[in-house]
Formats: C-alpha cells, sequence, structure tokens
C-alpha cells in the first residue's frame, strides 16, 4: 500500500465536555511499529476506539489502510487485542478461534489450519481442552493475541499486550511482534512497559491529558542530550582540573556506591572538546578504566515529557 496505514488530523474526543483527545495528529508507515505512551487515562484507548471506528470522533479526520475510520473494507484487516478483554468463559481456545474466524469469513478448513498454527505460535499447543474460566492471565493474552492475528490482517492494535505476563511469554509476545513486522505487518501498540517498547518499536508518541506532547523515532526521542561516562581507578586530578578550566559541564556519578570506579558524566559542547578530554584522560594518573557514551533513556524522555522527571529523582 502506498502512504500511510493510518493518518489522524486534529483529532478531537470529547465525553460531554471532558476532552479525552486534544487535536491529535500522526502518521504511521506500513511495516512500522509505532507505540503510544501515556499515563493512566490519558487518551491512549479512546485513541485506538476511534481508530477502529468504535468511538466517532468530535472533530478532525482519521484515515486508516486508506479508508474512512470505521469503514468495513477498513476493518477487515484489522486486528485488535483490546485492554481488559473478556471472551465468553465457556469457549476453549479452539472455539473461540473458530468463532472469531467465522466472523471474520474465513473458510472451515482453512480455519482448522489457521486454528492449529495460532495456539501453537501463541504458545497455546497442547491445551485446547482447557476453558477459558480456567486460563491463567498469561493464557488469556495468549488467546486474545491469536484473536487478533487469525484473519490474518494488515494492520494490528494491541493494547497492553503483555499486561499480567511472566517475563518469558513477555520475551515470546515481543518475538512475535517483531516477527509480524518482519511479514510486512503494521502494529499499533499501547503499553506502560517503557523497557518494552524501546526494543520493538520504530516510532513513540507520548500522550498527556489527551494531547500529544512527543512524537518521533527512538533516536529522535532519546538522541537529543549524549553525553560520555569517564570511569577511572582512582580519581583523577588532572581530568578534573581540565573540565574545570574548560567549563565543561559534568556531574560526578556516586549514585551506585558499589562501584570500585570514580566515574563523571561529561557533556562536551565540541568533538574537539571531546578528543581534548579523551587524552587527557588516557594521560591521567587516575587510570582511565573505561569511556563509553551515554544516550537517554526512553524513560528519561517520557518522565521529561510529563515534567515528572525531578519528582521522581528525588
Ligand atoms: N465512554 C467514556 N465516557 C466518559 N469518559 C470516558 C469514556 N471513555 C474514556 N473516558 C475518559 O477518557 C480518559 C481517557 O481514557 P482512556 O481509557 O483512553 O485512557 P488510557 O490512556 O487508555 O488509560 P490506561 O493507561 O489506564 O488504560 C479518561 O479520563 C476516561 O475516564
Ligand atoms: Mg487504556
Amino acid at each position: 500500500m502506498a502512504g500511510p496505514v493510518l493518518s489522524v488530523s486534529g483529532l478531537t474526543k470529547r465525553f460531554r465536555k471532558f476532552e479525552a483527545l486534544v487535536g491529535v495528529n500522526l502518521s504511521v508507515e506500513p511495516g512500522t511499529v509505532f507505540s503510544l505512551l501515556g499515563q493512566n487515562g490519558a487518551g491512549k484507548t479512546t485513541l485506538i476506539k476511534v481508530l477502529l471506528g468504535i468511538l466517532k470522533p468530535s472533530e478532525g479526520t482519521a484515515r486508516v489502510l486508506g479508508y474512512p475510520v470505521g469503514s468495513v473494507q477498513a476493518r477487515r484487516k484489522i486486528g485488535y487485542l483490546p485492554e481488559d478483554h473478556r471472551f465468553p468463559e465457556y469457549h476453549t481456545g479452539p472455539s473461540l478461534l473458530e468463532f472469531y474466524g467465522g466472523l471474520q469469513g474465513i473458510p472451515r478448513h482453512e480455519r482448522r489450519k489457521r486454528i492449529g498454527f495460532w495456539l501453537d505460535r501463541v504458545g497455546l499447543g497442547g491445551r485446547e481442552s482447557v476453558r477459558i474460566r480456567g486460563y491463567s492471565k498469561g493464557m488469556k493474552q495468549r488467546i486474545g493475541l491469536a484473536q487478533a492475528l487469525i484473519h490474518d490482517p494488515d494492520l494490528v492494535f494491541l493494547d497492553e499486550p503483555t499486561d499480567g505476563v511472566d517475563p518469558v511469554g513477555r520475551r515470546e509476545i515481543r518475538d512475535l511482534m517483531l516477527d509480524l513486522k518482519r511479514m510486512g505487518k503494521t502494529l499499533f501498540l499501547n503499553s506502560h512497559l517503557l523497557g518494552e517498547v524501546e526494543l520493538v518499536s520504530d516510532r513513540v508518541a507520548i500522550l498527556n491529558k489527551g494531547k500529544m506532547v512527543r512524537e518521533g523515532s527512538l533516536t529522535e526521542l532519546t538522541g537529543g542530550r549524549p553525553s560520555w561516562i569517564f570511569g577511572f581507578a582512582k580519581d583523577p586530578t588532572t581530568f578534573r582540573k581540565t573540565l574545570m578550566t574548560l567549563g565543561v559541564p559534568n556531574t560526578y556519578l556516586d549514585s551506585n556506591q558499589a562501584s570500585p570506579f570514580h566515574q563523571w558524566e561529561v557533556f562536551p559542547k565540541s568533538e574537539q572538546v571531546l578528543g581534548e578530554l579523551v587524552k587527557l584522560a588516557g594521560e591521567d594518573p587516575g587510570g582511565l578504566r573505561f569511556l563509553h557514551p551515554r544516550r537517554e533513556s526512553l524513560e528519561d524522555v517520557y518522565l521529561d515529557s510529563l515534567g515528572k522527571k525531578e519528582a521522581a529523582s528525588t
């Protein structure tokens, strides 16, 4: 498909007077993973529901897979794992997938094959006779994923896909997401797990009280403040003096008491200053032991964009 899979412009959603989404713009390219971050109540699920055509926007426009939101053509190519989904408990995994596969119009013989394939793929193979009432939280998420994927959608909305899943299961779901991306599918992910988002996403957007406060690739979001960590065996007296004379902003990292090293985080203004510091550090009697760049983590960017960074570090 040429052009973006999702394009949203000036989207506002009001529930009576309450604005859950305010003037949201975004565009998602095919074959990429787009993640939406934000605190509880930020509007993430509301945005997915608007994009699915479940909720009507109050203002603005949204197109999905080249169609206006909610169109039947678009819906056929969309998969959706809702947050807090509750599937009828009397179903087993296979009967639930049979039901959803039927709704999606997949022919009977094809359904058989796909049900077996997806149960295995999400790690529920061998548990076919268990009813959903007997599922653990992780199993519920897994069957939810299979339900979202059984009709081979091009675009998949996953609202907190690893909620309640153990670390091994989270890794499996992450690998599944990367596999789907390799197959050329587009993923729209809502998550609170920043480490996970960092590992799978191409682009990330941060919603704060319905407003999109940041949007960009991971490199764009986390590359804004490059710094360098210098680690010495002993107090590097010459290096310290040089930092002062050159007026290079720096912080002594004493937060990690267990570390045997004297570490400085340094913010050189230019390549030239960095070069000088590297040379001097190598000659310092304190003994340089390591030197590495430090990017901001997604958590730094997230807390910063919500104005919470200082609060979190005190
Ligand atoms: N049907 C509704 N009627 C009234 N208010 C609603 C409705 N749906 C959502 N809201 C409100 O809109 C805001 C955004 O809710 P939403 O569920 O989109 O948040 P979220 O970012 O998905 O949060 P969470 O991380 O907790 O899932 C909340 O304040 C919520 O109370
Ligand atoms: Mg939500």
